[in-house]
C-alpha cells in the first residue's frame, strides 16, 4: 500500500500543507501572511491568530488538489520546530487533532531538516536528480546561516555556523537601512542586478573555523552610508543598485569563503543549498559557477521550495515515517532546537 503522508507547516509567517504519495508530490498548498507588511517584520500574535484562521482552509485544499480523502491518509508530519512558538502550536495541534480522529501516526520534523532536504521533494513528470549521502548544505535563512554536514536523511552534523546574525538578517537589515522594506532579500536582490557589486567594499569578518558572523558588516554599512550622506544627501538615491550589489557581494563572498573550505577539509563534493536566502540569484549563479570549478556536484532546490512549504516538512517526514519514528500525542512544539 502506498504511503500517503500529509505534511503540515506553520512555523514563522506562511500557513502551508502538502500531500505526498511514495515520496511524489501531489499537491503544495501555502497561504503567505499578508498582515505583517505595514511592521517591517512578523508579528508573532498576529501570526498564530492568522495561521488560525488559514489552516483548515489550507489543509482541505492540499488533500482537494491532491484527490486525497483523510481516510486515505497514512500518517501526518509536522513542523515541531523551530519557529515561533504561537505559530507552531497551530500547526502542532491540528496534526494531533487529526492523528486523533483519524487513528492515524505523527511524526514531528525539525523545520531545519526540511530546508535541507528541499531537494528531495519529487514532482511527477520531473526528472529526479537528488544529491547523494554524505552532502554539504549551506543552509542560509532569516534566522540560520549553517553549514551542514548530512550524513543520511537521520543524521545531521553542523560543521560550522554563525556566531551573530543570520545572513537573511543582514539582507533585512541592510534592506531597513537603505529604506527598502521588508523582506529585504527579494528586494536588494533585484536591485543588486542592476549595479556595480564591485564599486564599494565592506570589511568582511575574520571568524576561527567554518563559522560565520554577520554582525559587523551591516555596521560598516551604516557608518559608510552616514558618513556619505553627510557629505552627500542624495548619495542613497543615487547610489541604491551600486550599495545593493557591493553589499550583497560581499555577503555571498563570506558564505562561499567558508563553503569552498568545508568542502576541502570533508573532500565532499555533493553540495546543495536550502533556506530562504538560498532563493537568491547571487548566490545560485556563483554556487554553480564554483561548482564547475571545482568538481562538486551542485543542487539548487526549486525557488518554491527555497521559502518554508509544507512538502519539505512532508519529505522529511516520510523519511522518518519510513524509518519507524512516531511520535507520542504530549508532544509540545519548542521554538528553538539546539542542533539535529
Ligand atoms: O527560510 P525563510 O523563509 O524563513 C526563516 O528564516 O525561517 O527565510 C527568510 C529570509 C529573509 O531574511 C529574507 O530576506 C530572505 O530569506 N530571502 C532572501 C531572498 N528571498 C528571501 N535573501 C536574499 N535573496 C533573496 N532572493
Amino acid at each position: 500500500m502506498a504511503d500517503i503522508i500529509l505534511g503540515i507547516e506553520s512555523s514563522c509567517d506562511d500557513t502551508s500543507a502538502a500531500v505526498l504519495r511514495d515520496g511524489v508530490l501531489l499537491s503544495n498548498v501555502i497561504a503567505s501572511q499578508q498582515v505583517h507588511k505595514d511592521f517591517g517584520g512578523v508579528v508573532p500574535e498576529l501570526a498564530s491568530r492568522a495561521h488560525e484562521l488559514n489552516i483548515v482552509p489550507v489543509v482541505s485544499e492540499a488533500l482537494r488538489k491532491a484527490g486525497v480523502k483523510p481516510e486515505d491518509l497514512t500518517a501526518v508530519a509536522f513542523t515541531r520546530g523551530p519557529g515561533l512558538l504561537g505559530s507552531l502550536l497551530v500547526g502542532t495541534s491540528f496534526a494531533k487533532a487529526l492523528s486523533l480522529s483519524l487513528d492515524i501516526p505523527m511524526v514531528m520534523v525539525n523545520h531545519l531538516q526540511g530546508h535541507i532536504l528541499a531537494n528531495f521533494v519529487r514532482q511527477p513528470d520531473k526528472p529526479v536528480d537528488e544529491p547523494e549521502f554524505p552532502y554539504l548544505c549551506l543552509l542560509v535563512s532569516g534566522g540560520n546561516s549553517q553549514i551542514v554536514r548530512v550524513n543520511s536523511p537521520l543524521e545531521y552534523e553542523i560543521l560550522g555556523q554563525t556566531i551573530d546574525d543570520a545572513v537573511g538578517e543582514a539582507f533585512d537589515k541592510c534592506s531597513k537601512m537603505l529604506g527598502l522594506g521588508y523582506p529585504g532579500g527579494p528586494v536588494i536582490d533585484r536591485l543588486a542586478k542592476l549595479g556595480n557589486p564591485d564599486r564599494f567594499h565592506f570589511a568582511k569578518p575574520n571568524i576561527p573555523g567554518l563559522d560565520y558572523s554577520f554582525s559587523g558588516i551591516k555596521t560598516s554599512l551604516l557608518y559608510f552610508v552616514r558618513d556619505e550622506m553627510a557629505k552627500d544627501p542624495d548619495f542613497l538615491e543615487k547610489n541604491k543598485e551600486d550599495l545593493c550589489a557591493s553589499f550583497q557581494k560581499t555577503l555571498i563572498d563570506i558564505l562561499m569563503g567558508k563553503l569552498i573550505r568545508a568542502a576541502k577539509e570533508t573532500k565532499i563534493r555533493q553540495v546543495t543549498i536550502g533556506g530562504g536566502v538560498s532563493a537568491n540569484s547571487g548566490l545560485r549563479e556563483r554556487i554553480v559557477a564554483e561548482g564547475k570549478k571545482r568538481g562538486w556536484k551542485t543542487f539548487l532546490p526549486e525557488f518554491k521550495f527555497t521559502t518554508d512549504n509544507a512538502a519539505m516538512i512532508a519529505v522529511a517526514g516520510w523519511f522518518r515515517y519510513r524509518a519507524g519514528e512516531r511520535t507520542p500525542l504530549d508532544v509540545a512544539p519548542v521554538s528553538r532546537m539546539a542542533d539535529y
